[in-house]
């Protein structure tokens, strides 16, 4: 909560908000000299910077650039460890700028992701002898996905093409029409080079075939966000101070408002109390409304509250009000756009960071990969994501998160994901489903109301508890498709967990053998104790010949009784398949009569008349088995 701002600068905010603005652009295309140049001839930069650069490139007989400006400056913050590294401002006579992100950093994605949602405004860089590049395209898109909307795009180094407005209308066309695919319309495209100083601040009259702004008229024609007090309120904990028996709930508003006697409700854990008092307040410095009282805080806003009753609330919750709840899940939609070099891999742990939270996540599921520069879209079940790519994933987390869709709240709807301390990949959330809590509450359901039910428990396993019941002779291939079915379970970050007709008779039913009322007594108890299973949350596979239809109509009943999905899997394989693949030599010993009441020698199988999902395993490989069984199974334990 350090406040940058000094007293003079907030004077003048406050009557003009500054306007926060990314430059973006490929890394040769000239955005260091164009804000060099701005900074120049805008006198924003600090006294004597100019001729102090200029001496330093005369004493190493180096032509002076003025790149070399934002470089000197840069490095001059970074030894200033108090002041945000990557914000350097400026003021045209209209008023007072805030660059974000400075370029030139190495990681400029990484900040962009980071940074670039919280600008009102961005300046997209191309060069006019390079036009379009990957980058150029790679950087709209993150635009677009972040919700930049305002932007202008400087066609720069015109003159290294004599000035010519043939290649700036090529360059124009080009990039418009690309935009265009993203939905991306900007304000304005101005010629200019940034070296000379022509279209920045003044005209340019080598270019007088441009009728437009200047790079200056347009950023002045741009307006700062308003403060998103019309949302939802969003209060982000970041931290809970004790002062004597009070308890302060410090943290920022990022959207939405908030008032002393309201009533909020904070998540996870939905337990809610009422304001009692703002304490500390420091309003955003940029944000012009006169507020006189400390009863109410607004979008912005980094306050410290006190609560009438005292809560359980820690840094990562967050207070809304009950009625426009944020969504408490799991499991969560989101398009993610990769930059690290390692590729993104399906079931890695990663930390999702969200707001003020952290928690621990894992991709469950990867639906789609673009390219985010040619914007070629591949449906192909993708088992990882590569850099630069977007992908459209399923992600579930080992603790509830507290999100946002982010066409409804952005500052919620974003996250990054960490590995190692590194920024991956950043990303935006959608398709997320919205509870009433008030409704919720009131049927007793959620875990903080002392009960831990079978809901509360699926809300944290991000799936429903089932138990998946595989019927089918002996050597049809039940335990196979049940391994491999548990793996693909598994790496989608569910609890999958097979009860096996050898292995259980081992223990649990060792006393039990083949007779017709050893195979009921085998089934029931197998019934129930999956049911149990499937009540703690489980998917439970069953393989069990299970031949008696009535023993499996029960099993069906006992499952339901604990509220779990049922599901009757037959693993179909003629007699004269399995009797072929033989896997245990079984077979050969019934018809030797070895063994007695074998199943399908001497002993009747009971196909199920109407199971959820048939396999046919002599036609269809493990694999195609599986696939079978997940895509009917999966949008049931949602
Ligand atoms: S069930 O009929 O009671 O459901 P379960 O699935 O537990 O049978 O056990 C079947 C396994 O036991 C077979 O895969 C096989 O390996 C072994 N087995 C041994 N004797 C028999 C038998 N008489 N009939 C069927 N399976 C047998």
């Amino acid at each position: 909560m350090t406040n940058r701002a000094s007293s003079t600068h907030d004077l003048a905010s406050s009557i003009d908000p500054k306007l926060r603005v990314v430059f973006v652009g490929h890394v040769d295309h000239g955005k260091s000299t164009l804000i060099g140049r701005i900074l120049n001839d805008t006198n924003s930069l600090p006294e004597g910077k100019l001729e102090q650069v200029q001496r330093a490139c005369a004493a190493e007989n180096m032509e002076f650039e003025f790149a070399f400006l934002l470089d000197a400056l840069l490095e001059e913050q970074e030894q200033n460890i108090t002041i945000d590294t990557t914000q350097i401002p400026f003021k045209t006579v209209k008023r007072n700028y805030m660059i974000i992100d400075a370029p030139g950093h190495k990681e400029f994605l990484k900040n962009m992701i980071t940074g670039a949602a919280n600008a009102d405004a961005a300046v997209l860089v191309i060069a006019a002898n390079e036009g379009v590049q990957e980058q150029s395209k790679r950087h709209a898109y993150l635009l677009s996905l972040l919700g930049v909307q305002q932007f202008c795009v400087v066609v720069n180094k015109m003159d290294l093409t004599d000035y010519s407005e043939a290649r700036f209308r090529e360059i124009e066309d080009k990039y418009r029409q690309f935009l265009k695919t993203l939905n991306l319309e900007p304000r304005v495209f101005i010629p200019a080079s940034a070296r000379f100083g022509e279209n920045i601040i003044s005209p340019s009259k080598k270019m007088m075939w441009h009728k437009g702004p200047t790079v200056a008229d347009a950023l002045d024609d741009m307006a700062p966000l308003a403060p998103p007090v019309e949302l939802p309120l969003r209060f982000c904990v970041q931290d809970v101070y004790k002062f004597d028996e009070r308890r302060i709930i410090a943290g920022r508003i990022e959207t939405g408002m908030l008032r002393v006697g309201d009533e909020l409700v904070f998540s996870p854990a939905n337990k809610t109390s009422i304001v009692q008092s703002i304490e500390s307040w420091q309003p955003r410095s940029d944000n012009a409304s006169g507020r006189a009282n400390n009863e109410t805080a607004i979008a912005g806003d980094s306050i410290g509250i006190t609560l009438r009753e005292q809560i359980f609330v820690e840094r990562g919750y967050v207070g809304s009000h009950s009625k426009n709840a944020p969504i408490e899940t799991n499991r969560f939609h989101a398009d993610l756009f990769w930059i690290a070099r390692q590729p993104a891999r399906l079931s890695y742990l990663y930390t999702a960071r969200l707001a003020t939270q952290e928690v621990r996540c894992q991709i469950v599921s990867l639906d789609e990969v673009m390219d985010s520069s040619s914007l070629e879209r591949s449906a192909t079940k993708a088992e990882q994501l590569e850099r630069n790519e977007v992908g459209r994933m399923t992600l579930q987390t080992r603790a509830p998160i507290v999100l946002d869709n982010h066409d409804r709240v952005p500052p919620l709807g974003r996250f990054v994901l960490v590995d190692d301390g590194m920024i991956c990949g950043g990303g935006i959330i959608h398709g997320g489903v919205y509870t009433d809590r008030a409704a919720v509450k009131s049927k007793n359901i959620f875990w903080s109301e002392g009960k831990i039910n079978a809901q509360a428990r699926a809300a944290q396993h991000g799936h429903r508890g089932a138990v998946i019941w595989l019927t089918g002779l002996s050597g049809s291939g039940k335990s196979t498709i049940a391994q491999a079915l548990e793996r693909e379970l598994f790496v989608r970050a569910m609890h999958p967990y097979i009860l096996d007709g050898d292995n259980i008779r081992h223990g649990l039913n060792s006393n039990l053998g083949f007779s017709p009322d050893d195979r009921v007594e085998n089934i029931r108890r197998v019934s129930e104790v999956a049911k149990l299973m499937s009540d703690a949350g489980n998917v439970v596979i069953t393989a069990f010949i299970s031949p008696y239809r009535a023993d499996r109509q029960r099993a069906r009943a006992i499952a339901m009784e604990g509220n779990a999905e049922f599901i009757e899997v037959f693993v179909d394989a003629p007699l004269a398949v399995c009797e072929e693949r033989d896997p245990k030599n079984l077979y050969k010993k019934a018809r030797a009569g070895e063994i007695r009441e074998f199943t399908g020698i001497d002993a009747p199988y009971e196909a199920p008349v109407d199971p959820e999902i048939v396999v046919q395993t002599h036609q269809q490989s493990v694999e195609e088995s599986v696939a079978t069984i997940l895509e009917r199974l999966l949008p049931r334990l949602k």
